[in-house]
């Protein structure tokens, strides 16, 4: 039962005359302070402002009209004009004793169930993942996992980048630089190397332009000397002398040009590459596929950039059919009202691109599933792409879906720049996953020497995943993060080790009393909450479903984790405050283990939804 939600119709069918019952019901919210009540409606200032009558008054009216039995009595005015609302001790308690035998800790199916496409991780292949990959992959599972438990229909697509210039860039390597025998040994480690080199051409080329760029620009227009004299005035503190830079130069242009042309003769159906695009490609998803296995993340589909290529030729000559895609200096747009730039979906050489495919990608989404909302779980700096998606897709006729881009910000280094190893390389994801695991091994073993190696090894794994996931799921997923891992492994603080001690210390309980969960849930006790700890974590618990609500409403997960945060810090105080083995009588001890038992389990299903397991031991 989604306690919020009641409250707020309740208040809604007493709206003031003249004010929006939608707006009035949404400022019902949670207190922050226990002092204010367990909700507070929050909406009679603005209706009182809009009407021009006092505030306190109104509020007292609406006190007096709105009816929440069986939840609470009659809301309490406060302040300015707020009214604050104490659940009913009868109503939380039988509330939880009825969560007790609910494996969905009050979960109830929606009105109006939704199908939910997920677009997410979404890498290019044949470039090692690395750290910025985390986030797409791990804020769209747990979006995922979150809309399930819901009751949405919900398919997860790793709308994987495998058709696109980087294959270009690996082709042109495999032809120029191939090591065949290193490719024998690790596929994707040569083609990561081969993709490096191209990069390494063309990024060479392009620095030497940018320092030089006015020396090359006299030598075009003939100004031999100029060019000289200007050069040699030049420190770049490379050393290279002028010919040095037009060598790297050439070069780089014609690793560029030729990649370029590489890519197109791909596309072209010419028969070499598309062998060599075929043989790489099985090496490329097992690799993809080990760290999807390790993050506990599986996809409905996979359903790469290449799929869409047959469609989109047709997906083109419908745009301009209905008039939204025009010529343009040779190239095919379509122009975005309110936007300098115009949605490029065929380039001027014929060619079809990123944006092309998106838009037969929410075609064949549309065919294939019809749904209500699409997610892309893409980084921030795309934003702009996404936008001018989703316009063309509403003029093109696809106004009925809600299409959102879920943004997230750049994980950064101590030195507050884009995370990057000592020697200046992004972080490989398996790398960085391997340091996590190592990380909580430390901190396993100092805390449980009692466990065997094996245990400690499987505990350290479960813990370490858990810290990264964690440490990327708290954050506001659109602000950018400092990587740090000692806070991220923590035992105390808001993260994963905390909420997994927690849980583990609640079962150990269990372990010292000598009975079991399953035990207490069958004798069903009265729980008791005359204790205001008990209250508390009593009253957080019952507000799992609107929690979960409101993180899918605002695509955060980040709502859950400050949640789960909560409850913890929540059990703390009713642990210290509330002896559980030594209450005073037997049903004091059992209303207690029970509450023990609805902290466990909602932190663990809570984990579960952002990819988290728990263990019993740690
Ligand atoms: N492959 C892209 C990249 O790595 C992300 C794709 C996101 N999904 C989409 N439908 N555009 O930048």
């Amino acid at each position: 039962m989604n306690v919020l939600a009641r409250l707020r119709s309740a208040f809604a069918a007493a709206t003031p005359e003249g004010a929006d019952p939608v707006a009035f019901a949404s400022a019902v919210r949670a207190s922050t302070d226990p002092k204010f009540g367990d909700y507070q409606a929050n909406g009679c200032m603005a209706a009182a402002k809009a009407a021009k009558i006092n505030p306190r008054e109104l509020a007292a009216k609406v006190a007096e009209l709105v009816d929440l039995a069986p939840l609470a009595d009659r809301p309490e005015v406060a302040g300015p004009g707020f009214l604050n609302v104490k659940l009913h001790d009868e109503f939380v308690s039988e509330s939880l004793s009825t969560l007790l035998n609910d494996d969905r800790l009050g979960l109830t199916p929606p009105v109006h169930p939704k199908t939910v496409v997920i677009d997410l991780s979404s890498p290019n292949v044949a470039k090692p993942m690395h750290v910025g990959h985390v986030r797409s992959t791990v804020i769209g599972e747990s979006l995922a996992r979150i809309f399930s438990a819901l009751g949405h229909t919900v398919i997860r697509d790793n709308h994987l980048g495998d058709w696109g210039s980087q294959f270009g860039m690996i082709l042109w390597g495999w032809k120029h630089e191939r090591d065949e025998a290193a490719y024998e040994a690790n596929p994707v480690a040569e083609l990561a190397r081969l993709y490096r080199s191209v990069q390494a051409h063309i990024r060479a080329a392009g620095s030497l332009i940018e320092k030089h760029g006015k020396v090359l620009a006299l030598e075009t227009q003939d100004k031999k000397a100029d060019a000289e004299a200007l050069f040699n005035n030049t420190y770049d503190g490379t050393g290279l002398s002028l010919a040095d830079v037009h060598r790297v130069v050439g070069k780089g242009r014609e690793v560029a040009e030729e990649a370029r042309q590489e890519t197109a003769r791909l596309h072209a159906g010419d028969l070499e590459n598309r062998a060599l695009w075929e043989r790489f490609m099985p090496n490329c998803l097992a690799a993809l596929q080990t760290v999807y296995d390790r993050l506990g993340v599986k996809f409905d589909v996979q359903l790469g950039e290449s799929f869409y290529d047959s469609m989109l030729a047709d997906v083109v000559k419908d745009l301009e059919n209905k008039g939204l895609a025009v010529p343009s200096e040779g190239a095919t747009v379509v122009f975005i009202e309110g936007s300098k730039a115009p949605f490029l979906v065929r380039k001027s050489d014929g060619a079809y691109n990123y944006a092309t495919t998106d838009l037969a990608t929410i075609k064949y989404r549309v065919d294939r599933w019809n749904p209500d909302l699409v997610l892309y779980v893409v980084d921030h700096r795309q934003g702009d792409h996404f936008k001018a998606l989703f316009d063309v897709a509403r003029r093109w006729g696809y106004d009925k879906i809600d299409l959102e881009h879920v943004a997230f910000g750049t994980i950064l280094g101590q030195d507050r720049r884009p995370y990057k190893t000592r020697d200046g390389d992004v972080i490989g994801l398996e790398s960085l996953l391997d340091e996590a695991v190592s990380e909580a091994l430390k901190v396993v073993t100092e805390n449980s020497p009692e466990l065997d190696a094996a245990e400690q090894a499987r505990v350290a794994e479960i813990v370490g995943l858990g810290a990264i996931k964690y440490a990327d799921l708290s954050q506001n997923r659109l602000s950018d993060y400092v990587f740090d891992w000692k806070k991220m492994m923590a035992m105390n603080g808001n993260t994963g080790a905390y909420l997994q001690y927690a849980y583990a210390r609640i079962r150990s309980i269990f372990r010292k009393g000598e009975t079991t969960p399953e035990a207490i849930r069958a004798a069903r006790p009265a729980i008791l909450l005359s204790n205001p700890l008990e209250r508390a974590l009593g009253v957080q618990v019952l507000r799992f479903p609107e929690t979960l609500e409101l993180a899918a409403s605002e695509l955060k997960p980040n709502i859950l984790t400050d949640y789960l945060f909560d409850l913890a810090n929540k059990y703390s105080s009713f642990y210290d405050g509330c002896p559980v083995l030594k209450a005073e009588s037997p049903e004091r001890r059992d209303s207690r283990l029970a509450l023990c038992d609805l902290t466990a389990r909602t932190l663990r299903f809570g984990l579960n939804l952002l990819g988290i397991e728990v263990v019993e031991r740690m």
